[in-house]
């Protein structure tokens, strides 16, 4: 099977974080949200993937290079601009052939991966599987009606959804998708929708079946919580120490220290991630909390927050919260009051907090 991933779309600066034009290179637990889209396809043995990439090509093919990191091979795939799902499917004709495949939203973070759908799906004869989750929304999202458990219609962000199964951004198809792409014409927001093609498999009657998923998963392009995605994300991430721990410090919980860290007499409590040369010292980093690369935390307490590179945290004797942080930000003392430290914070933001005397 083949991997192809869409990355394109639109170059947008996201709030709070503009950290890049590109939001599938937003971190979640220190990880761009593409990467972690690419990690899954490897680990379900698939190894050769096309990127579908549009305005922020760029930034994007020099974080993510050839493949070679992951054991992967790379081919991307230029759209001249978001003309759909479908339009993407259409333009990696040539790089797909024959093959099967699985189309991964670039956005999108699963639970556990995806090796046991793809696994259902290399199994299987059917045309195309489509993976689905039930949500409280579905009106966000496209939409699957099942009868028998085969699909028998897919709506795209009804105003009156049939059921609560949402499109979850993961497909897998065979060749025959490729008739439906070339069938289909552009939807009323001008745009060949990929639930307009599965449609079409179905009324031709080619075999279309569900993938029911019941673990977590976050549409990271939709403005949600990027707290609660790193929340359910950090929950995965291994025990590891690469970094330098100091005796009078304490770790525990999964925790990953990441290369060239330094913890100096701090306390750690995992689910918990530090970044590569971050320094925490004489301070308490807690749990849900991802600190990323350069950051600087001294005589503080922080949890269930992200901090992005290159900020400093210094010397603030309230605990910080629930808080996003973007990069270059600084947090250091101040004398103003009323007292309240709950913040999220662009990059380059400076912020006196209030201190007591
Ligand atoms: O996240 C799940 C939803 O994703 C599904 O429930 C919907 O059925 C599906 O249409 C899609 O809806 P979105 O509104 O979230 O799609 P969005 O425009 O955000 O595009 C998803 C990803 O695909 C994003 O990383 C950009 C990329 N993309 C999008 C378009 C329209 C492309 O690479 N090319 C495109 O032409």
């Amino acid at each position: 099977m083949k991997g192809l991933v869409l990355s394109g779309g639109k170059g947008t600066r996201l709030y709070p974080i503009t950290y890049t034009s590109a939001k599938q290179l937003v971190p979640v637990a220190n990880k761009p949200v593409l990467f972690r889209v690419i990690e899954a396809i490897v680990e379900a043995g698939i190894m050769e993937i096309g990127v579908v990439v549009g305005d922020t090509a760029e930034e994007i093919e020099n974080a993510v290079g050839d493949g070679s990191r992951w054991g992967a091979r790379i081919t991307y795939i230029p759209q001249e601009a978001p003309l759909g799902l479908a339009h993407a499917v259409k333009i990696s004709q040539d790089f797909l052939g024959d093959e099967r495949f699985v189309m991964f939203l670039g956005d999108n973070v699963i639970e556990s991966g995806i090796s046991s759908l793809v696994r259902q799906f290399q199994d299987s004869d059917y045309n195309c599987q489509i993976v689905l989750t039930h949500v409280p929304h579905p009106e966000q999202y496209g939409v699957a009606e099942l009868e028998d458990g085969r699909i028998v219609r897919l709506v795209e962000k009804p105003r009156q959804p049939k059921s609560n199964l949402a499109l979850v951004g993961i497909y897998m198809f065979d060749h025959h998708v490729f008739e439906a792409v070339n069938a289909i014409t552009p939807s009323w927001r001008g745009e060949l929708e990929i639930t307009d093609a599965i449609q079409y498999l179905v009324d031709k009657g080619y075999k279309v079946y569900p993938y029911v998923h019941e673990g977590w998963w976050i549409d990271t392009g939709a403005p949600g919580d990027m707290l609660d995605a790193n929340r359910l994300v950090l929950d995965e991430i291994v025990h590891r120490i690469e970094g330098y721990v100091d005796r009078d410090s304490r770790v525990s919980g999964k925790v990953t220290i990441e290369k060239g860290a330094k913890i100096i007499n701090s306390v750690i409590r995992g689910p918990a991630i530090i970044g590569q040369e971050t320094r925490i010292v004489n301070s308490y980093v807690g749990p849900f909390t991802s600190i990323y690369h350069h950051v600087s935390i001294e005589g503080s307490e922080i949890e269930h927050s992200i901090v992005l590179e290159h900020s400093r945290i210094i010397d603030i004797d309230q605990r910080i919260e629930n808080s996003l942080i973007g990069r270059n930000v600084e947090i250091t003392r101040s004398p103003l009051k009323p007292k309240a430290h709950k913040m999220t914070l662009g990059d380059n933001s400076r912020l006196g907090i209030v201190c007591n005397g």
